[in-house]
């Protein structure tokens, strides 16, 4: 089958039928980047990736709290892909932390970013926060995918986060999207 002449509204059935059917589609990390602009407020006490199990890759963050406890939180969230050097890609928005934890549908994009995440973790509360950021052996679900499909290529997800009045520190996550066909 000739899948790259396949027309777009067909994807997201494809999709679904090569996370179910297709050994070789791979969804992986590639490497993380942590930066605190500011030591006394915070500080990145883990930012890994580290093969947990054949071949998977998780995540493990710790973000060390100096100044507790935080009321407020803003996260500018984007999406890039990589051609010749990294571009932004269809998503990239500014949201209240606050208010997206008391209300997760108002910001679909960041709801599917928190819902890869939100296990592996220990955010799932409201506000305010008053103890370390902790993400724990994250790993890719090709589930997750499956809900905003997105062609082969390597991709960045970019967290800059605002807290009390100030932006404290940035995180970047890089990914590699293969279907294991050619698109
Ligand atoms: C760093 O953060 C601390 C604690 O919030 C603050 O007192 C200090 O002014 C900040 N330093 C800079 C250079 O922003
Ligand atoms: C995202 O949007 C903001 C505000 O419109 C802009 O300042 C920022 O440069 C954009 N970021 C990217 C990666 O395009
Ligand atoms: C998170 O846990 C819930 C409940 O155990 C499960 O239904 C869901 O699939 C999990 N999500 C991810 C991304 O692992
Ligand atoms: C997150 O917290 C809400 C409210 O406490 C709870 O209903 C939900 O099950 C929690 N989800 C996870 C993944 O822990």
């Amino acid at each position: 089958m000739k899948l790259k002449y396949i027309p777009f509204a067909v994807w997201p059935f494809l999709v679904v039928i090569s996370s179910l059917y297709n050994a070789n589609a791979l969804f992986k990390f590639t490497n993380v980047k942590c930066k605190s602009y500011n030591q006394s407020f915070c500080e990145f006490k883990r930012c890994e990736l580290k093969i947990v199990d054949r071949g998977v890759v998780g995540l493990f963050l710790h973000v060390k709290a100096n100044q507790l406890p935080i009321n407020s939180v803003t996260c500018a969230l984007s999406f890039f892909r990589r051609f010749s050097g990294y571009r932004p890609f269809l998503y990239n928005i500014t949201f209240d932390v606050c208010n997206f934890l008391k209300n997760r549908k108002r910001y679909p994009f960041a709801d599917l970013v928190y819902d890869g995440i939100r296990n592996f973790s220990n955010v799932n509360h409201s506000c305010p926060f008053n103890h370390d950021i902790i993400v724990n052996r994250m790993v890719l679900d090709d589930n997750m995918i499956v809900k905003a499909p997105v062609p082969n290529g390597f991709y960045k997800l970019q967290f800059i986060v605002r807290a009390d009045g100030d932006w404290r520190g940035e995180v970047e996550v890089h990914a590699e999207v293969n279907w294991g066909y050619g698109n």
